[in-house]
């Protein structure tokens, strides 16, 4: 697959070395006359071309999929995440999906936690800690949905409305993004449902079209040089509903996971590339 990344190995360090170059030039940033962000996204990643450092994160996920832990002490290598236990390659296409064993629609990180629950015996409350990283504390969530992430590089995205449950979800994903409140009156739809719109700098890709989707859908997670770290979707979409001025939804709560299967349906037939890079 041209998409699929050299796994990550003993070039580790030289990615490790690029990300601190990449960094150091995203804090001279303001200093510089500089051209859009779109160019300049272009020079970073021209500097990395010897490696995403999303690919410790990758790695270090994969270690934690296949490492017994929890009260069970077992690895999360039977998780079904929609493909069948065990199968993780082209899952995170299919998802947001219908499962049976939870009678529910989930995402990546819902299954995830349910999965740490039901094969692993950790509490609901253990198995959603820490979903975000922070200056030297490491978010084991972010790891784990990198390297699931990863493992559809290059698989187009394929989500379904085949069931009753499914298209409720996706309905109300789509009624999320019209829906406008807050201090500022804005809806998603407000930023992103207009071609070409941008706000300080940045292009804000339309949602409501496959190539604006796709562009969007199929890059997340991503390793955000200007945070050293990799952030997933569900952090993107908390931040633009902070952004929006909108209460901040409870980690992997249903409105994130409503929102995930509109943008995902919108994304359907676009290559994965993730985890990506971005400023
Ligand atoms: C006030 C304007 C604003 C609102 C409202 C807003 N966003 Fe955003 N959104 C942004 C900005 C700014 C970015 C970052 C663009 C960049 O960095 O290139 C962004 C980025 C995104 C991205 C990633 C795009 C990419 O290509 O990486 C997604 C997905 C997204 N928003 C979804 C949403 C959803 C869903 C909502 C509603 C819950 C929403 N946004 C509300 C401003 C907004």
């Amino acid at each position: 697959m041209q998409n699929h990344r050299r796994r990550p190995g003993a070039a580790l360090l030289a990615i490790a070395a690029t990300a601190a170059a990449a960094a150091a030039m995203v804090a001279a940033l303001p200093v510089q006359a500089q051209g859009s962000t779109a160019e300049e996204l272009a020079k970073y990643r021209q500097m990395l071309a010897e490696g995403n450092p999303a690919e410790l994160w990758e790695a270090a996920g994969e270690e934690l999929w296949k490492k017994p832990a929890g009260p069970k002490n077992v690895s999360l290598e039977q998780c079904d995440l929609g493909k069948g236990p065990g199968v993780t390659k082209g899952a995170y296409a299919e998802l947001p999906r219908y499962f049976k064993d939870a009678g529910k629609v989930m995402d990546l990180e819902q299954r995830l936690a349910w999965c740490r629950v039901t094969l692993q015996g950790l509490t609901r409350a253990q198995a959603t800690a820490n979903p975000f990283s922070s200056p030297g504390k490491s978010s084991d969530i972010e790891r784990l949905v990198s390297f699931i992430a990863g493992e559809s590089r290059g698989v187009k995205i394929n989500v379904q409305l085949s069931t009753p449950e499914e298209k409720k979800v996706y309905a109300l994903g789509q009624k999320i993004f019209f829906y406008r409140g807050g201090a500022y009156d804005f809806a998603c739809a407000t930023c992103h449902a207009v071609d070409g719109q941008r706000i300080r700098l940045q292009d804000l890709p339309n949602l409501l079209h496959a190539s604006g989707a796709q562009a969007a859908y199929t890059t997340w997670p991503a390793y955000r040089v200007s945070q050293g770290e990799v952030r997933t979707m569900q952090h993107r979409l908390y931040d633009c509903l902070r952004q929006q001025r909108f209460p901040e939804p409870d980690y992997g709560s249903d409105v994130i996971t409503a929102l995930t299967m509109f943008l995902a349906k919108n994304a359907n037939g676009g290559t994965y590339d993730g985890p990506n890079l971005k400023r």
